[in-house]
């Protein structure tokens, strides 16, 4: 059946549907999940669009002048390294920069030598892998439910939910003004605007959000961006409001490592459980294995 015929199917169905069960039909097939297998590889697609998108509006480094702090967080580490953010750069786009000479995996150690070492890379956002290892097995059916990402910078947790989740609403809040207005974008451009919603803010200022939200996402939000004081508070924060009980709190790195060196007296113990996750979902993939493993889940208590 070519396209128009089988849209012509779908409307005579949903003519000969009882008119009162048609809401809960639309209903259903804007929210099921039973649709996954037929939109996977569009919805890829989509995310590979947006990141050709976002690319072409920010610079290679994709740190912006704003971020003073996180550019000398980056200087500060005891080896070279250089922000490759991982959902614009896959390891395909990074092959062909560096066959292009423009990026490198290696810096110089005897300038003028041929002495070279691997670069450190970090980057501030999930990569489209990460998005769906963590849509499709780390998070359970999110029909329903609210999803807060903590520091949403471009967006791309929200994007990947709009696409491999159920969620019925899915929030950043994002410090820097310059990142919402690209998550603006990007919502304008792919209809988006139903279920994403950005907030301009300091997660500190969103109390109630975070009280409500059924799932949290906080990938590596302060280290890069706060100073050790203000992460401290933050978590404070943080610990404070998050108290739904059986809401879900999704860490990079886990909250043992987010927190050590910080000055906050909290029992994790007495605020959350950590739910085991499976990292053998993909065995014939060749999936960077210790990434996946940076990503711990929690379950408040
Ligand atoms: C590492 S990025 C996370 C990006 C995104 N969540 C992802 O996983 O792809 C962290 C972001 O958190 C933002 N951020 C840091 N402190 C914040 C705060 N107190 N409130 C809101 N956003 C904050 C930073 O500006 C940065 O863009």
């Amino acid at each position: 059946m070519d396209f128009g015929r089988a849209r012509r199917a779908v409307l005579q169905l949903l003519g000969a549907t009882a008119p009162a069960d048609v809401p809960a039909l639309l209903h259903w097939m804007r929210t099921t999940r039973d649709f996954d297998e037929f939109t996977q590889d569009n919805n890829d697609i989509m995310l590979k669009n947006i990141a050709d998108d976002l690319r072409s509006c920010l610079p290679q480094e994709a740190v912006l002048c704003s971020e003073q702090l996180a550019l000398q967080k980056i200087r500060q580490q005891p080896e070279p390294t250089v922000h490759v953010d991982a959902f614009l750069y896959d390891e395909d786009v990074i092959d062909s920069l560096c066959e292009e000479g423009k990026m490198s995996r290696n810096y110089c150690t005897a300038c003028g030598s041929h002495q070279t070492a691997p670069l450190g890379f970090i980057s501030h956002s999930f990569s489209l892998e990460e998005l769906k290892f963590i849509y499709q097995h780390v998070l359970p059916d999110l029909s329903g439910k609210v999803l807060v990402d903590i520091g949403s910078r471009l967006g791309t947790v929200l994007y990947a939910g709009y696409l491999y989740s159920s969620a019925v609403q899915l929030y950043g809040v994002e410090l820097n003004g310059e990142f919402c207005q690209l998550q603006e974008m990007v919502i304008k451009k792919y209809q988006f605007g139903d279920r994403i919603k950005v907030l301009h803010a300091d997660i500190c200022t969103q109390g109630s959000l975070l009280q409500s939200a059924d799932v949290i996402v906080m990938n590596n939000v302060f280290e890069y961006f706060l100073t050790e004081p203000q992460q401290a508070s933050a978590w404070d924060y943080i610990i404070h409001n998050v108290r739904k009980q059986g809401s879900l709190l999704l860490t990079v790195p886990s909250l043992q490592d987010s927190l050590l060196g910080l000055e906050t007296n909290m029992q994790l113990s007495s605020w959350v459980e950590e739910i085991p996750l499976n990292f053998d979902v993909y065995p014939q993939r060749d999936m960077d294995r210790e990434t996946l493993e940076q990503i711990h889940l929690y379950k408040v208590l």
